[in-house]
Formats: C-alpha cells, sequence, structure tokens
C-alpha cells in the first residue's frame, strides 16, 4: 500500500514548526505505524537529514511514550488502542496520515513528536508514598479485600500515564490520569492510609500545572488506551469534596 506521512517538525522547543510530507510506497500492511517511522528514519539518515524524533519505549501498550496525534485523534482511529499497537492495515491505501505532538499548555514540544510529560510526573511526586510495608508473599492473603474493591483498584492501576486524555479535552484537563492514579491506591486498605493527604497534595499540583478543568465531556475516556473510566473523576472530587469540607 501507499501512504502519504504528513508529520511535524520542530527543531526544538523554542523554534517554530510546520508540517513536511513524506510519500511512502510497499507499505506492508503488517508493519505497525512505528515500524513505518522507523523506515523513514533510516532513509533520512541515509540522504543526510534530520530523523525524525518521537517517543517509544516498550512498543506493547504498557510504558505510555508513544502518545501522538493521528488525523486529529490522540493515539489514532481505534478504541482502547496504543499509538503503537497501530498497524498499517488500519489504514486505507493512499491515506495522508497527519501526525503531530499531543498539544497542551502544559505539554511543550522537545522537538518533532516528542513532548515533555514531566507535568504529570509531577502529580504523581505529589501523591507521596504508601506506608504498609509489602511483607512477604504470604502477607497478600492476610488482608480481606472485596472483589469488587479489587477490580476498581486494577482498572485504575491500568492507566499507563500516556497523556492522551489531557490531549483530547477541550480544557486539557487531567481529572482522568489523577483520578486513576488516586482510585488505584484510595480503593484498597493499604493505600487508604495516606489518602486524605494524597488526594489534597496531587489535585492542588495537577492545578498548579495548568491543567484545566473537568466539565464532563468524556472524550478522555474515549481515546484512553488503557480504557480507564470517567468514573475515577467521580472518586477523586467525592475524596477531595470531603476533605476540603464541602463533600
Ligand atoms: S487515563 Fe488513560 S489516557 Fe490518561 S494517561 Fe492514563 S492511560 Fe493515558
Ligand atoms: S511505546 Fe510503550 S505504550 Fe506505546
Amino acid at each position: 500500500m501507499k501512504v502519504t506521512l504528513k508529520i511535524w517538525r520542530q527543531s526544538d522547543k523554542n523554534s517554530k514548526g510546520q508540517f513536511v510530507e513524506y510519500p511512502m510506497e510497499d507499505v506492508d500492511k503488517d508493519m505497525s505505524l512505528f515500524e513505518l517511522l522507523d523506515t523513514l528514519n533510516e532513509r533520512l539518515v541515509l540522504k543526510g537529514e534530520r530523523p525524525i524524533v518521537y517517543d517509544s519505549d516498550c512498543r506493547e501498550g504498557i510504558c505510555g511514550q508513544c502518545g501522538i496525534m493521528i488525523n486529529g485523534e490522540a493515539h489514532g482511529p481505534l478504541m482502547n488502542t496504543s499509538a503503537c499497537h497501530l498497524h498499517m492495515r488500519s489504514f486505507n491505501d493512499g491515506e495522508r496520515l497527519t501526525i503531530e505532538p499531543f498539544r497542551s499548555a502544559a505539554f511543550p514540544v522537545r522537538q518533532d513528536l516528542s513532548i515533555d510529560r514531566s507535568a504529570m510526573d509531577r502529580i504523581i511526586q505529589a501523591g507521596g508514598y504508601v506506608s504498609v510495608d509489602t511483607g512477604q508473599a504470604s502477607d497478600a492473603n492476610q488482608e480481606r479485600i472485596s472483589h469488587h474493591a479489587y477490580d476498581e483498584a486494577m482498572n485504575a492501576a491500568a492507566c499507563i500515564g500516556c497523556g492522551a486524555c489531557i490531549a483530547a479535552c477541550p480544557n486539557a484537563s487531567a481529572a482522568l490520569f489523577t483520578g486513576a492514579k488516586i482510585s488505584h491506591l484510595h480503593r484498597l486498605p493499604q493505600g487508604q492510609i495516606e489518602s486524605d493527604d494524597r488526594v489534597i497534595n496531587m489535585v492542588t499540583t495537577m492545578d498548579d500545572e495548568g491543567f484545566g478543568n473537568c466539565s464532563n465531556h468524556a472524550t478522555c475516556e474515549a481515546v484512553c488506551p488503557a480504557g480507564i473510566s470517567i468514573k475515577v473523576i467521580a472518586d477523586m472530587n467525592k475524596l477531595y469534596l470531603k476533605q476540603i469540607g464541602k463533600g
């Protein structure tokens, strides 16, 4: 198949960027989009041109590094799928793919498709630590946890920290990400000891970092590769309002 890659090129965070088109022929429909980007980079290097900078690490939907906009959609056209899991068979022969970095004031572009996601790290850092000792393997069975609580915690823990929810939200809100990080600890008894401080510190940091407020558009849930439910935002809001005496 043939496709045209229309890619955002920006040499550093202070430069003005622009789209550049790269026609690609003989594309194997079973190769991944990132393998196609690798192929393009090999060609650029052979021609003595600067390769395209993009983030990816695991290429297995785990690390959250590969977030890019594809044809205006965070992580591209497939639901619950990270960009690194997209294959060329998901696109049409002759299609033009517009590929650009996630856009948010809290995500400065470092170069080309690579963004600085450290604002999300600072939200996690503000959450602090869990003081319960891990113990031995057998200790994991000493405390009874309801199946519902376990499911909710594990569902929230699936967040890979990619930032797609923020890029897709018209308010650039980090509520889904922050809610997931709060819920996955709060739902289990071990995470409840520091829960009060954690929710205040994480929500305050989220606001200080310049993320917008949630107004229930739910586009975050639609693009999330981990399928995180907006129920985690309700959890976060309930805990926060309780802490500030309004819940
Ligand atoms: S909630 Fe979903 S979209 Fe947001 S950072 Fe986590 S995995 Fe990515
Ligand atoms: S490269 Fe790790 S989730 Fe895509």
